[in-house]
């Protein structure tokens, strides 16, 4: 089924089931990667809420969790290149093994932005999964990208924590703009 918000006309593309199953899969994988130590998860807010919410369920190793808060969007559907650093986090991560969980990689330039700026904090080592990844948009190859939950096309997508004009986050499946 069709739904506006603000101006834009969106249609449905990935459904909650699909989500969560996703989600399931990715949990078992952090579990087995990271059994030897505590990891700490940085959610990169606001996007990924939803998702940093649904996969900790799914994390039964000791964990910490800490957030962040980027933007890089401004409210539009085109990326900029600019970043604006709205809330660091304590927690010191030297030595430590980092997991960034992330909305969306669209040009990767946040998720460059935050791993340089985290590195310099010398973890133990540093992972990015992110629930969506386009990419055709991406701009410069992510090593530290390991954990995807759906490739999707170079497509302007709401829902599920995602916004356009900061509204849509509240819905539970993924849509993508058809107007
Ligand atoms: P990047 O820096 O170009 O990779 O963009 C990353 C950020 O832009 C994400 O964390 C999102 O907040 C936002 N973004 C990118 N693509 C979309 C989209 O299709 N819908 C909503 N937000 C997006
Ligand atoms: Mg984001």
């Amino acid at each position: 089924m069709k739904t506006k918000i603000a101006d834009l006309e969106f249609e449905p593309l990935i459904k909650s089931a699909a989500i969560e199953e996703r989600i399931k899969a990715i949990g078992l994988q952090l579990n087995a990667d990271y059994q030897h130590c505590i990891p700490v998860f940085v959610g990169v807010l606001n996007g990924s809420f939803l998702f940093i919410a649904d996969l900790i369920k799914q994390i039964d190793i000791p964990c910490e969790i800490t957030f962040t808060k980027l933007a890089s969007y401004y409210g539009g559907t085109q990326g900029g290149l600019k970043i604006r650093d709205d809330i660091d986090f304590s927690v010191d991560i030297k030595g430590r093994d980092v997991v960034i969980i992330e909305d969306i990689v669209d040009t990767g330039n946040t998720a460059h932005y935050l791993l340089d700026k985290l590195k310099v904090k010398e973890p133990a080592s540093i992972k990015l999964c992110s629930l969506l990844l386009k990419p055709k948009a991406l701009l410069k190859k992510i090593d530290e990208l390991k954990y995807v939950g759906f490739e999707i096309e170079n497509e302007f997508v709401v829902g599920y924590g995602l916004d356009y004009k900061e509204m849509g986050r509240n819905l539970k499946d993924i849509y993508k703009r058809v107007k």
